[in-house]
């Protein structure tokens, strides 16, 4: 299902009946997946493919719309992608975004100019007499997320301008008799207020599709993507981490082949306080897998010694998942298979996925770290989908709602929270401190909003005063963050009496750390784990 380098094998040919939807055009931008996970929030299928791949899929696929993305060139740049003019002749809806909107206004006659400099941030767009279709019920004005360096100046025929800001004259523009719509801005950021409600105008009124796309369908059609896949006979070799994703694809793969499900736990010594208990007991006992734990503490710190390279540590510890997988499936008769619960950003964030032209940011373990030799074939049923997709289709079938509802935790584990050299006590205070941070925070009720609330171990070391003594000890961040997908974030706000309490917890009990201070970064430009 996937070459060695991580990029998805199975192309738009091999995917089974696929479902009436729309073609994202990856022109470039980071946000590709973005856009795909909101088109699907507005209850639709969609796929991504780059822009030399484009025709060809929106040929295949059962086409209600296009959707073009933006990207970092400009028109008139060398290395801007060659989007095939084919695309505009489909007879199907087509929405431009940023640089989707300046290629299209171009090709049908319209002119891009380069502004000079590049507008950056929110922005206030108004709307013009008669929104039409794209802007029906957003209202008069609204803020939308900016990013661009060119922008459209003149536009092509049968278009008109239906909302401006006060230095992008056309911020969104229409053509209602072709369906064809451009939009300067970013309406899949969430910083752009009423953006998803443009999306669902699109996919449900521009190019009337049902939105029936829900956790139903994807459930079933998951299952049964994983019944062709293995076969008869097959076993599945599947890494439980605890986390909702690799349960929610355990409990797929089980409907899909039952017993013939192996899962692993591998306490890798990077797990934070008391996960293991907690693992074996959710899902030996309540769920009733086949689990087996495989104690490999040792093994991955001794490995990680020395090690201060966020990549390094990443490859290393995906290296070391799979070696140890490999030597568990040799147990079983026919287990050629390796389950994994990959998700959707996890693959666009280590790989360009599709073939797409997006940089790498950070190699996920369960993408990037794949050796080229693999044995086994991967089972990866929620690798088209996003985080609440995948939330959707456990609460379907049946998983227990505290599974469901726990933070995301890293593949790797506490290596990629603690910046710099890893060891066994370094491991000890940030896992100490880590669960006086949750125990807090989920005992004031105070996570409710939050998408991940946790404790970073810092490689620096600061003065401190104890009783009349001097103290020269490590220091903590505390990471708290609001997100819908994890794709973007926002720092979380915490009142001041909690952080005092987290703070002199932490500093009063977990001997080795003197100072905690707290991390105020959104993402972008930073990413939510500090590695
Ligand atoms: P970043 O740090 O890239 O994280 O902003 C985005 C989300 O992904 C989680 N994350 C990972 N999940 N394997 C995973 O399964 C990984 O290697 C990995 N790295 C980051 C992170 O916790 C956040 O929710």
């Amino acid at each position: 299902m996937t070459t060695t380098d991580g990029a998805p094998a199975q192309d738009f040919m091999a995917i089974p009946d696929r479902p009436r939807g729309l073609l994202i055009v990856d022109l470039g931008t980071q946000y590709a997946q973005l856009i795909a996970r909101r088109l699907r929030e507005a209850g639709t299928w969609c796929e991504i493919f780059p822009a030399s791949k484009a025709l060809a899929a929106a040929e295949e696929m059962d086409l209600a719309g296009i959707v073009l993305s933006g990207g970092p060139a400009s028109v008139y740049a060398d290395d801007a992608p060659d989007v095939p003019e084919g695309l505009l002749e489909m007879g199907v809806p087509v929405l431009g975004i940023c640089y989707g909107m300046q290629w299209m206004s171009r090709t049908l006659g319209g002119t891009v100019e380069g502004t000079g400099q590049r507008e950056f941030g929110h922005t206030e767009i108004r709307m013009g007499e008669h929104a039409g279709k794209l802007l029906a019920g957003l209202g008069s004005e609204t803020v939308v997320w900016m990013s661009h360096g060119d922008k459209v100046t003149a536009l092509p025929a049968g278009f008109r301008t239906v909302a401006s800001s006060e230095t992008c004259v056309h911020a969104a523009i229409a053509n209602d008799e072709k369906g064809f719509y451009g939009v300067q801005f970013h309406p899949e950021v969430s910083h752009s207020v009423r953006g998803q409600e443009l999306l669902a105008n699109f996919v449900l009124d521009v190019c009337g599709l049902p939105g029936d796309w829900k956790a139903d369908s994807i459930a079933e059609r998951e299952i049964a993507k994983v019944k062709e896949l293995v076969g008869e006979t097959g076993e599945v070799v599947l890494g439980l981490s605890g986390g909702v994703d690799s349960a929610v694809a355990a409990v797929i793969v089980h409907r899909a082949i039952g017993d013939r499900l192996h899962c692993i736990f591998v306490d890798n010594g990077l797990l934070r306080k008391g996960e293991r208990e907690l693992v074996e007991h959710a899902f030996r006992d309540h769920v009733g897998l086949d689990l087996t734990t495989v104690d490999a503490a040792d093994r991955f710190v001794s490995k990680l010694a020395g090690v201060t390279d966020p990549e390094r540590k990443r490859k290393i510890i995906g290296h070391e998942f799979v070696e140890i997988f490999r030597e568990e499936a040799k147990r079983f008769k026919d287990a050629r298979f390796l389950g994994q619960g990959t998700l959707y950003p996890d693959v666009i964030e280590s790989v360009a996925a599709h073939g797409g032209n997006t940089a790498v940011i950070k190699s996920h373990h369960n993408v990037g770290g794949l050796p080229e030799d693999l044995e086994m074939e991967l089972v990866e049923p929620l690798r088209e989908l996003f985080k609440d997709e995948v939330r959707q289709v456990g609460r379907y079938l049946g998983l227990d709602e505290r599974i469901l509802m726990r933070q995301p935790f890293p593949g790797p584990g506490l290596a990629v929270r603690i910046a710099g050299d890893i060891t066994p006590e370094r491991l000890d205070l940030l896992r100490e401190a880590d669960a006086i941070t949750t125990a807090e925070i989920e005992s004031a009720g105070a996570h409710a909003n939050l998408w991940q609330y946790f404790a970073v171990l810092l490689p620096v070391k600061s003065v401190g005063v104890m009783g009349d003594a001097r103290t020269y000890e490590s220091a903590c961040a505390l990471r708290i963050v609001e997100s819908l997908d994890g794709m973007t974030a926002d720092w979380g706000y915490l009142d001041r009496d909690l952080l005092r309490r987290i703070s002199n917890r932490i500093i009063n009990e977990v001997r080795g750390i003197n100072r905690v201070v707290l991390d105020v970064s959104s993402k972008p430009p930073s990413t939510i784990e500090w590695e």
